[in-house]
């Protein structure tokens, strides 16, 4: 059986801020998560020619890909972050201050709560179809390097989790995801880089 591992990029200076949104490049401890995540893949996935990387189009998961050597990298935009909109840039903190209002109902219902002139969970799981396509109709291994909205999405699709729970599954940076499909169903291992 073939796996898809998923990942989100190495930690970016934004999520050092504790900003959302945004394309910020990746901190040095970002790079170093990049460099692993590249060790971990061309020994994981040694003998599979077939293989391939999946990022978004931003930089931050560009750059995570960046050191992975040997394999074809695919750009899909339905790979970016939940677009935030108006709040896009801003911290939670700022969001609560600025924007009270917007903040309580995202707070209530995450899950359907849709960012001014940006997006909702439930928008992110919709645009992620035509990824899902592609990745049950690929034969080889794929690497998806995304981001945490979009990571929960198609976590819960693979782990087959009920949709209310995907905007508060656990994505934590800095670790691999691997789902392996098999005859009994999907499995799943963790590896925690750092
Ligand atoms: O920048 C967006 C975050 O990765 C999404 O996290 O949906 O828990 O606010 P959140």
């Amino acid at each position: 059986p073939r796996p898809i591992l998923l990942t989100r990029h190495g930690e970016s200076r934004d999520n050092v801020r504790g900003r959302i949104g945004g394309d910020s490049v990746i901190s040095d401890t970002g790079e170093l998560y990049a460099r692993k995540l590249a060790n971990f893949v061309e020994k994981r996935l040694k003998n599979e020619k077939a293989a391939s990387i999946w990022t978004s189009t931003l930089q931050r998961t560009i750059l995570t890909a960046s050191p992975i050597a040997g394999f074809p990298k695919i750009q899909w935009r339905a790979l970016d972050e939940i677009n935030a909109g108006v709040c896009d840039g801003m911290t939670y903190e700022e969001i609560n201050k600025n924007m009270p209002d917007e903040y309580e109902s995202r707070k209530k219902d995450k899950l359907r709560y849709r960012y001014p002139r940006g997006e909702s969970y439930l928008d992110v799981i919709q645009r992620l179809e035509p990824v899902i396509i592609e990745l049950e109709r690929q034969r080889a291994p794929v690497v998806v390097i995304s981001h945490q909205a979009v990571l929960r999405a198609l976590y819960a699709y693979f782990a087959d989790r009920p949709l209310k729970e995907i905007p508060h599954i656990e994505m934590p940076l800095h670790t691999i995801i691997e789902i392996q499909m098999g005859v009994t169903g999907v499995q799943e291992k963790r590896y925690k880089l750092m």
